[in-house]
């Protein structure tokens, strides 16, 4: 199953409607790409214990797992309330680096006109505890 940057960019910004960001109010989307082509949507999910807050990002990695998938292909962010595009905070680039490759592929803007692109290896370099990955592909 192929998916193309725009839809998957439109899955996310739709799922930002179900954003739970009450104290924040900036809302995020995020649409996960499995291996096998099957697509998981999070959402950022806010406590008013602020710490606890859940970004859409690890939200959507969480439901793929529970699903059984644990590779994928292309995670695209959508993040509607901001004025540029947000990338992935660093606690979510750890969480990526587990389940996906360096040379895959993070999307993310606040519109469909200004996405970037850019590799795992790039958002998380020096990937940190890398050798206790049980990853197929090492690098
Ligand atoms: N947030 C995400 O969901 N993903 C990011 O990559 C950046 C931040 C959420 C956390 C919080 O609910 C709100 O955005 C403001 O930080």
């Amino acid at each position: 199953m192929q998916h193309d940057i725009a839809s998957l960019f439109g899955l996310a910004l739709d799922a930002c409607s179900r954003s739970y960001a009450p104290y924040s109010r900036f809302r995020v989307g995020a649409a996960l790409v499995a291996d096998d082509g099957t697509v998981f949507t999070g959402v950022n999910v806010e406590n008013r214990s602020f710490g606890l807050t859940i970004c859409a990002e690890r939200a959507a990695v969480a439901s793929a797992v529970a699903a059984g998938k644990t590779h994928f292909k292309t995670l695209v962010i959508a993040t509607p309330d901001a004025s540029y595009p947000v990338s992935p905070c660093g606690a979510c680039r750890q969480v990526i680096s587990e389940f996906m490759e360096p040379e895959d592929s993070v999307v993310f803007g606040n519109s469909i006109d200004s996405l970037v692109s850019v590799k795992v290896g790039e958002l998380f370099p020096h990937d940190a505890l890398h050798d206790l990955a049980h990853r197929e592909h090492q690098s």
